[in-house]
């Protein structure tokens, strides 16, 4: 019996060696190891074998079985590899050949827009900051001195949040102007400070050409000993003239945001046509820019900062609306709307 499996395991060694496919090689282990296979068929002759022959035969057995077990798995591996490699070198595989052409997008006008703005601001010693956009009824009006039940509440259309309330600071809404920011920053870094913070804002208006119940703000905060308007409007011309590459002036106008006194609104010269007056700008010369103003003492104690020692000037505006002057578009729609026709052109 001995003699026998001797023989057979090494018939199946030289067969498996010079096995050249992985079906030759699935038939051999079918031939030897399968369920009628020669050593199968060994291993169920054992029975008939004298009783003391029995132990000696079966490990014989179990041994040459396991070491084909083996050589069936390393050859295996060797074909497999082999296959591969014939693959890759055959010719008709051509890496050079064109890929399926993958398309990137780009930077949204928005996005590229707010980066100009950082980076000039940054250039003036701007920090940029961030703040949440589910805010707190306390940051988004109280701190601003716009307290419950004033009617300047109704300056700004609200979406609250149901459901959701803040320990001390009433109900939850989604912020209406990047205004809370101030707060924050004033309560994080006290004065002196000069930070924009730009970000995304909601109001609960109908959708038209030029509303839409979302859109984009940036916020600019200046506090100091020494701070006047005159100031701010250095900052503003020194800031659009870069930001649109030619001259601009800008002028102030009074206006009122209960969070400024005085409270301005910064008109700049219309882009069109330098102030001369045109279809665009009504024939004034001017375009709308912003709201602005010396920052009002309840806010600065508001964000613990003492208004006997320090002032400053804040001012909101449009990214969305910037973006729609510096490119000329005429819908605020086309902004959110991922159509690839418009956001291809930028
Ligand atoms: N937060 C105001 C708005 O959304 C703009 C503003 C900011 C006005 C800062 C004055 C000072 O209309």
């Amino acid at each position: 019996m001995k003699d026998l499996i001797e023989k057979l395991a090494k018939e199946a060694q030289e067969e498996i060696s010079q096995a050249g496919s992985l079906t030759q090689l699935e038939e051999l282990r079918v031939k030897y190891l399968g369920r009628k296979g020669s050593f199968t068929t060994l291993m169920t002759g054992l029975k008939d074998i004298p009783n003391e022959e029995k132990p000696a035969a079966g490990q014989a057995l179990n041994h040459a079985k396991k070491s084909i077990e083996h050589e069936l798995e390393t050859k295996q591996q060797h074909l497999e590899k082999e296959e591969l490699t014939k693959q890759l070198s055959d010719d008709s595989f051509d890496v050079t050949r064109p890929g399926t052409h993958v398309t990137t997008g780009h930077i949204h006008p928005l996005s590229q827009v707010q980066k100009e703005v950082e980076e000039i601001f940054g250039q003036m010693g701007f920090a940029i900051m961030d703040g949440p956009e589910i805010e707190s009824e306390h940051y988004n009006f109280e701190a601003l001195n716009v307290p419950k039940d004033h009617p300047a509440r109704d300056m700004q259309d609200t979406f609250f949040v149901s459901g959701k309330h803040h320990e001390n600071h009433g109900r939850m809404v989604l912020r209406t102007q990047t205004s809370p920011v101030q707060i924050r920053s004033m309560e994080k870094y006290g004065a002196p400070l000069r930070a924009i913070m730009p970000g995304r804002v909601f109001r609960y208006e109908a959708t038209d050409a030029s509303h839409d119940s979302t859109f984009y703000q940036v916020e600019g905060l200046l506090i100091d000993k020494d701070v006047s308007l005159a100031n701010l409007k250095g900052v503003m011309t020194e800031f659009l003239t870069r930001l649109f590459k030619r001259e601009t002036k800008v002028r102030f106008r009074p206006g009122y945001f209960p969070f400024v006194e005085p409270g301005i609104e910064l008109d700049m010269w219309c882009l069109l046509c330098s102030g001369q007056g045109c279809r665009v700008c009504k024939n004034t010369g001017w375009m709308e820019f912003m709201g602005a103003g010396m920052v009002h003492r309840n806010v600065l104690k508001a964000g613990g900062i003492d208004p006997d020692e320090y002032k400053g000037w804040a001012f909101g505006f449009g990214l969305t609306r910037l973006v729609m002057m510096k490119y000329g578009i005429d819908d605020i729609r086309h902004l959110m709307s991922g159509d690839l026709r418009f956001l291809k052109q930028f």
